[in-house]
Parts: C-alpha cells; structure tokens; sequence
C-alpha cells in the first residue's frame, strides 16, 4: 500500500507517541483510575485523572498493547491535561465520529490524535484507538460521581 506524505507524516506523530509515552506512569490519591480491555486481543490502558475545579490537573496513563492504543493515551492525555471536564465528550465525539467509514475529517481540536485519522479504513483497529477514551471516562466518572452527562 504506498502512502502519500500526510500519511508518511501521522505514521511519525503515531511511531513517536508509541517510542517516547509522555505521561506515562501511574498518580496516587486523590487521583481516580479508569481501565480499559480490547477482548480481542488482551491489550490494555490504565488511565489516572486528578481533577481540580472541573478542571483535569493532571492526567497519565499506563498499559500493554499495540502502537495505536498506546500512542492513543500518550496523545489523549496530551489534549486533555488542563482541559475542562465537560469538553472531554465533545472531544470523544469528534474524534469517533471522525473514525467512522465516512465520518467527517478530524478536526484540529483533537491535536496529535488527529494522527490516527487513517484508522478508519482499518476497522478493527477502531476499537484500539478509542481504548484511551473508554479509560478516561471512567476515570472521571469516579473523580466525579455526579458528573453531568
Ligand atoms: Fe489490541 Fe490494538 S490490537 S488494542
């Protein structure tokens, strides 16, 4: 399959996301933790989440799994570091409405996760770029238990 250069240059943001993880790492109380599980292949992200004022203080993550899991929580939690908690659904939703066979282009909003746009001709592989996301919501929903949805 030959790539065209926006192609040649998402591979590079992915390959270097996966080679050096920022916030890669597990937080200590009162962060809360969120989990989540590809069943079909064991892969794994662990995301931890201190949220401050509705705000997300701070926000790692750890696990096991393929190049675009893992690039997917180093970029995810690049984005939403200091961001509100309530813009994270509106990211959430942009970016898998972006993955869907026809979805739109992702917007610039989703920052380096913009890299995986390619994903969506790869369906199976969907599942491994929101993996991140899953982590991250319940995450939050524990720092929160009355967040608004
Ligand atoms: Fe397992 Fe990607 S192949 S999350």
């Amino acid at each position: 399959m030959a790539a065209n250069s926006g192609d040649e240059l998402h591979q590079a943001v992915i390959r270097d996301h996966f080679r050096r993880p920022r916030n890669r790492g597990p937080l200590t109380a009162p962060a809360t933790s969120g989990h989540a599980h590809n069943p079909f292949c064991g892969d794994t992200v662990r995301i931890w989440a201190r949220v401050e004022g509705g705000r997300i203080a701070e926000v790692t993550f750890d696990g096991r799994g393929c190049s675009i899991s893992q690039a997917a929580a180093s970029m995810l939690t690049t984005l939403v570091k200091g961001k509100r908690v309530a813009a994270v659904d509106n990211l959430r939703h942009a970016f898998t409405d972006g993955l869907a066979p026809d979805g739109p282009t992702l917007p610039s909003e989703l920052g380096d996760l913009r890299a995986l746009a390619g994903v969506k001709r790869f369906p199976s592989r969907v599942r491994c770029a929101v993996l991140p996301f899953d982590a991250l919501d319940e995450a939050l929903a524990r720092s929160q238990p009355n967040r608004e949805e």
